[in-house]
């Protein structure tokens, strides 16, 4: 069995089929996944994961309708001028990944506070991942990565000098990655960082992924054997190759969950 991953990330699908199942406006599913998006923060915050990883914005995205996307910045603006005093309270550093260029001035500058207010806090990690995308952060890591060494080629590049540049260079790759809303795939999230990642797909629309579903996505995570490439038995005879899965870490899901 596995302890709590340290790493959580989320795909928070669901919103707009959230709202169209009650026949509301998609936007009033977008107000609700910002709620939840609070609701869980503060979840994991309570457990003691360390780092949560939440896809806010894909660099595809832009594609939607106008009105919908200026209220995914409004909301995103608002999160960010309501949260950050509790966040600095509640001990949560807040980093966001993506191309925050392309993002209106208040917004970038939003941003950057958030980052600087709270940049001193170590229990929960907290990134948004905003204007972002997988294939956006490996070139942007390759170009970065070449820039640093002008006098180098790309056979001399590793794949830990390529991570070293990615907008995650700070964080461990996920352990569990969750998607919500029924679809089953990673639609350009971290490409790179989720190869050995435990993907976790549940039907539950993002407004209604709760505590008690965030348990639930635990629990299942708890069963899963990670063997990183190896085989059952390499892992079963030497558990040091897998060492969180030692009986000594395992969670108390009941008593870990004090969630309000
Ligand atoms: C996917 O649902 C969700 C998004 C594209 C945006 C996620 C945004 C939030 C949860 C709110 C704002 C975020 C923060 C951090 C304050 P969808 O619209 O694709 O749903 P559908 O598949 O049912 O149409």
């Amino acid at each position: 069995m596995n302890s709590y991953p340290q790493h959580i990330a989320v795909i928070m699908d669901g919103n707009g089929r959230w709202a169209k199942n009650r026949l509301m406006p998609r936007t009033v599913g977008h107000v609700k996944g910002a709620a939840n998006v609070r609701h869980i923060v503060k979840a994991c915050n309570e457990l003691g994961i360390s780092y949560l990883t939440l896809f806010a914005f894909s660099s595809e995205n832009w594609r939607r309708p106008a009105d919908e996307v200026s209220a995914l910045m409004g909301l995103f603006l608002q999160y960010l001028e309501s949260e950050v005093a509790e966040m600095k309270a509640a001990g949560i550093r807040l980093r966001v990944i993506g191309d925050r260029s392309a993002f209106a001035p208040l917004l970038q500058s939003r941003i950057d506070q958030a980052e600087q207010d709270t940049a001193h806090n170590t229990r929960l990690n907290l990134t948004i991942a905003a204007n972002y995308g997988g294939q956006w952060d490996v070139l942007n890591a390759m170009r970065a990565w070449q820039l640093a060494n002008p006098n180098k080629t790309l056979q001399d590049m590793d794949a830990d000098a390529l991570a070293a540049h990615l907008s995650t260079a700070d964080l461990p790759d996920p352990e569990l990655l969750i998607r919500t809303g029924g679809e089953s795939r990673i639609s350009n999230f971290l490409l790179w960082q989720t190869v050995y990642t435990e993907l976790y797909f549940t039907d539950l629309h993002w407004p209604d992924f709760d505590a008690a579903a965030l348990k639930k996505a635990l629990q299942w995570y708890s069963q899963r054997v990670r063997r990183f490439g190896r085989t059952d038995e390499q892992v079963s005879d030497n558990p040091a190759l897998a060492p969180e899965q030692s009986a000594s870490v395992l969670p108390d899901l009941g008593a870990g969950l004090k969630i309000s």
